[in-house]
């Protein structure tokens, strides 16, 4: 199976939803703050500092991974159960707090650049000390093999996503699955993939915390969000052994089941 929703009501931690919260709505202040004082936005498009000490995702995401590891083992055991993975251990990499802009408040001469167009991906116009979350105005279809070009066909990358701050809906962008899988990514850089646009997508309504997740097989897409408010999920991506781990430039954690 591609795709696996977890159970509304899972126990995914006492300290998880309000640690996660917690760092959310301190990040998410002093971006509102720098909107408003109009210094949000950077002049310049600004990739270098993508992946350096001087990214601010970097800063949270120790913290991510501690709140990882006090999440109860229940909820890592379902999120493998559910695809029928026995092991006992779970490796987890790419913790982030992604983040779908308002529409209305990205510049308008952005929405056309083709960085954007291709990868919905806002950071590099973003002021590199509010680059504590992943900011995105949408996330054209793609599948999360763009994220491991090197990983052999046989291994299994999954990605799991947790609403954080409402349920998503249509009106937020929504969340759509294709039931068609794309067994391959024709163009590693061209990410929003128009000529392989699977039929049948799918619409999921997910509740605020419910984790939903994949593998990197599975075509997905958000649109953008018509709302007033930012739309905030915790991302974590996961595998099973380590034979099944990719190629990564960035640390990963294993806890024991
Ligand atoms: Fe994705």
């Amino acid at each position: 199976m591609n795709y696996s929703v977890l159970e509304k009501k899972l126990d995914i931690g006492k300290e998880f939803k309000g640690f996660l919260t917690q760092i959310f709505d301190e990040k998410l202040d002093c971006i509102i703050e720098a909107i408003h004082k109009r210094q949000f936005w950077c002049d310049d498009l600004s990739l270098n500092y993508l992946g350096t000490i001087e990214d601010k995702r970097k800063i949270i995401e120790p913290k991510l991974f501690n709140i990882l590891r006090a999440s109860s083992k229940n909820f890592l055991r379902g999120l493998l159960e559910s695809f029928d993975l026995k092991s006992k251990e779970i490796h987890i990499f790419l913790p982030r707090l992604l983040v779908t802009m308002p529409y209305d408040l990205i510049p308008k001469e952005l929405l056309k650049s083709d960085l954007l167009v291709k990868s919905g991906f806002l950071n590099p116009f973003v002021e590199k000390e509010y680059s504590y979350f992943s900011f995105f105005s949408d996330h054209p279809p793609h599948i999360d093999l763009i994220d491991y070009k090197d990983l052999d066909s046989h291994k299994r990358v999954y990605t799991c996503l947790i609403p954080l701050t409402s349920s998503i809906n249509q009106n937020n962008g929504g969340l759509y699955l294709s039931k068609d899988e794309w067994p391959y990514f024709p163009d590693m850089s061209f990410k929003r993939c128009e000529n392989l646009q699977a039929n049948n997508w799918q619409s999921f309504f997910i509740d605020q915390f419910q984790p939903i997740a994949w593998n990197q097989y599975q075509p997905h897409t958000l649109g953008y969000n018509k709302n007033v408010n930012m739309t905030g999920f915790f991302r974590f991506c996961f595998c099973h052994d380590l034979n099944n781990k990719p190629i990564l430039r960035s640390p990963f954690i294993s806890i024991n089941l």
